[in-house]
């Protein structure tokens, strides 16, 4: 029965070969050092994990602006670089394959996290309700800066350098995080994104900045290394769009043109089934995730819904899910204290087989 589980089946994504269609969610731990630099601790963290099919990585910002929490990592210095290849030498040298998130948290961010207590940037300057973690414990968010159109593509740039940065890393390829309510969903949404230039207004409009971050991607990297991850309705980050089924119908008809290695889509509950609407507007492959289980991940793909399935909270607690899942074994459940704590409990220390 378990031999004939179709998450365990070989399947390639973009330029990929996976193993199995168990991909390993992308998830913030926050065990960097405060210059962005991943340890040992994390190397050895997504090696026990190497059996996904593919491994995406926790959220890098491409630059220092671009950080949203304490202790996060980020992939644009050298020394980051370097740190990151420790850990996809790491996971490759295990046989696994990892993509590595560039994750620009824009107006989700605090003055205490960015260079020289600098302001957070978003498309406009629409305060966030609610509290960031820092150093100094829960502080409101502040209203961020609004960005001038001329800065725009300086921030593009950065995602071009990320991508490179993450190649020289080792990774086999880049995520653009376009969910979750940080940059890009705040020029995609029209809570946050009140702009009269070319970057606001229309879906178009709004779709642009995502879209050429994307493309700046894809220059560096190939359409094939280069996936995106979207949320739609999440809401999380103070977040909403005035109308969502028709934003996500023109952005994804804009992924289709270009032939990237997939769709990541975190189903949320809302006003549309967003695998419903968005998988038949897509040919490349199409990662379904949020909540599943091994049976209602294995129901997805056998419904074609979705080409791959992605588990996040049970690949933190389980680090061979792929094996546990094969056996039909009993599955250990996460910590959620843990998630974000600095050191190695709950990080390295859940038991295998
Ligand atoms: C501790 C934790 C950190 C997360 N950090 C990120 C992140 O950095 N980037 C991202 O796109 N999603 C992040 N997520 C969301 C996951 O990628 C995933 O969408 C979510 O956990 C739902 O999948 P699950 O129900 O299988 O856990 C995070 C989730 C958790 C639990």
């Amino acid at each position: 029965m378990s031999a004939d589980l179709k998450l365990l089946q070989p399947v390639k994504i973009g330029s990929i070969d996976m193993p199995n269609r168990m991909v390993m969610a992308p998830m913030t731990r926050s065990r960097a050092s405060a210059d962005g630099v991943p340890n040992k601790l994390v190397a050895e963290y997504y090696w026990q994990r190497a059996g996904a099919g593919l491994i995406i990585s926790e959220g890098a910002f491409p630059s220092a602006m671009g950080k949203g929490y304490v202790r996060t990592p980020g992939i644009h210095t050298e020394e980051q670089t370097a740190a990151w290849s420790n850990v996809t030498n790491a996971v490759q040298g295990a046989g696994g394959r990892m993509f590595c998130q560039i994750m620009h948290a824009g107006r989700i961010s605090h003055p205490s996290l960015l260079p020289g207590g600098a302001t957070p940037v978003a498309p406009s300057a629409v305060t966030p309700q609610g509290q960031v973690y820092t150093d100094n414990g829960m502080l409101d968010y502040e209203t961020p800066r609004a960005l001038e159109t001329e800065e725009i593509a300086s921030i593009v740039a950065e995602y071009a350098h990320a991508t490179s940065c993450a190649l020289d890393a080792g990774f086999d390829g880049v995520e653009l995080h376009s969910a979750s309510g940080y940059l890009p969903e705040q020029f995609l949404s029209s809570s946050t994104n009140l702009r009269s230039d070319g970057y606001g207004g229309s879906v178009a409009n709004r779709a642009r900045f995502p879209l050429e971050a994307l493309d700046a991607m894809i220059d560096v990297a190939g359409a094939d290394r280069v996936g995106i991850k979207i949320a739609p309705e999440m809401g999380f980050n103070d977040i909403s769009d005035a109308n969502p089924r028709e934003t996500y119908s023109y952005l994804v008809d804009q992924l289709e043109r270009r032939g990237i290695a997939y769709l990541h889509v975190a189903r949320f509950p809302g006003e549309v089934d967003y695998f419903e609407l968005l998988r038949p507007r897509f040919s490349g492959s199409f990662l379904a995730g949020v909540g599943l289980t091994r049976d209602s991940g294995e129901a997805l793909l056998r419904e074609n819904v979705a080409d791959a399935a992605v588990f996040g909270q049970l690949f933190i607690a389980n680090p061979d899910l792929p094996e546990r899942f094969r056996r039909g074994s009993e599955l250990n459940t996460a910590d959620p204290d843990t998630f974000y704590s600095p050191g190695p409990e709950g990080y390295i220390d859940y038991p295998p087989l």
